[in-house]
C-alpha cells in the first residue's frame, strides 16, 4: 500500500491517507509513515476504525510507550488514557495552555498519538506550534536572551496536590492523580537539537517551565512571557479540526500544543498513548 502525505496550508501538519492502522504495518509504511511525521510534525489519519489493541500496536512501531504520571490509564490497559470531558461537565478543559508532553520528565516522550473517539460538531479542536519555525524566524535579541539558558521544567502548577488539576480541581471525568511527585523538577536546554533531524527548536514553553538556572524568578518569568508571546504567535500554528475515528500522531521534540474550548454541551472523548524515546 502506498501512503499519500498531503501537508496542510498551515505551519506545519500533513494529512496522511492509503494505510489501514487497524492492522499490522508493513516496514515501509513505518518508515515512510516516520519520515512524514519527522517532516511535518503533526500527522492526522481520517477514517480509521481502530480498537484499543490497534492503538497500542500503531505506537509500538514508533519506539516504547512513554511513562504517563498523574492520570489514571483506563481500565484493563497501561499504557493508554482517556482525554475526555462530559457534555455537562463545568471544570476548566484539560490542557487549554500551551505545553509540550511531559517536559519535565527526564527523558520527555518524543510523541504522542491520540484517537478520536467522540468528537463535538464545533470546538475542540487542538492547536499546534512549529517550534523550529518559531527558533528560525526569532529575532536575533530575543534568540541571544535565551542562548545556552537551561530551563527548569516541573508539573507542580498543574498535578501537584494544589495545582490547578489538584484535590481543588472538582466535577471533571478524566481521572487524574495529583501527587506530591509533581513537585520534583528536571532541566533541559531551552534550545535542543532534535535527536532524528538534527533540527534546532525551542523546547517547552511557560506551561512546565518554572524557571531559567541562574536567573531571578522575575526575570525568568519575563522571558518566559516574552518567549511565550513568540513562540505560539498564529503564523507558526497549525489548528487540528478532529473527526471520529481520526487517528492524530505529533513530535514533542517540535511542537507545542493545546487543547481548546467551545463546545460546550457536548461530550468529547479521545484516547491517547505517548511514544518513548528510542
Ligand atoms: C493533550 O494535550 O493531550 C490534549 C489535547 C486535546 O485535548 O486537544
Amino acid at each position: 500500500m502506498t501512503i499519500t502525505v498531503t501537508p496542510t496550508d498551515q505551519a506545519c501538519g500533513a494529512e496522511v491517507i492509503g494505510v489501514d492502522l487497524s492492522a499490522s504495518l508493513s516496514e515501509t509504511d513505518v518508515t515512510d509513515i516516520r519520515a512524514a511525521w519527522l517532516e511535518h510534525h503533526v500527522l492526522s489519519f481520517p477514517d480509521q476504525k481502530l480498537s484499543d489493541d490497534d492503538l497500542e500496536r500503531f505506537t509500538l512501531n514508533f519506539g516504547p510507550f512513554g511513562h504517563d504520571p498523574f492520570i489514571a490509564p483506563i481500565p484493563g490497559r497501561d499504557h493508554i488514557i482517556a482525554v475526555e470531558r462530559a457534555a455537562d461537565e463545568t471544570a476548566p478543559i484539560f490542557a487549554e495552555a500551551w505545553h509540550t508532553d511531559w517536559s519535565f520528565q527526564e527523558t520527555p516522550p518524543s510523541g504522542t498519538c491520540l484517537y478520536g473517539i467522540t468528537i463535538p460538531d464545533t470546538g475542540g479542536d487542538t492547536l499546534f506550534a512549529n517550534q523550529h519555525k518559531a527558533l528560525e524566524d526569532m529575532s536575533p535579541e530575543l534568540r541571544a536572551k535565551l542562548e545556552g539558558k537551561i530551563a527548569i521544567h516541573s508539573a507542580k502548577r498543574a498535578y501537584a496536590k494544589d495545582g490547578a488539576y489538584g484535590t481543588g480541581d472538582k466535577g471533571r471525568t478524566m481521572k487524574i492523580l495529583p501527587s506530591d511527585e509533581a513537585n520534583e523538577s528536571f532541566n533541559h536546554p531551552i534550545i535542543r537539537t532534535h535527536p532524528e533531524t538534527g533540527q534546532k527548536a525551542i523546547f517547552g514553553s511557560i506551561g512546565y517551565i518554572m524557571g531559567f538556572e541562574g536567573m531571578s524568578e522575575d526575570e525568568s518569568l519575563a522571558l518566559l512571557a516574552e518567549l511565550c508571546q513568540w513562540q505560539t504567535q498564529h503564523a507558526f500554528q497549525y489548528r487540528h479540526k478532529w473527526q471520529k475515528d481520526m487517528l492524530v500522531m505529533w513530535d514533542n521534540r517540535s511542537l507545542l500544543h493545546m487543547a481548546t474550548g467551545g463546545y460546550k454541551g457536548q461530550a468529547r472523548k479521545l484516547h491517547r498513548t505517548t511514544i518513548g524515546a528510542r
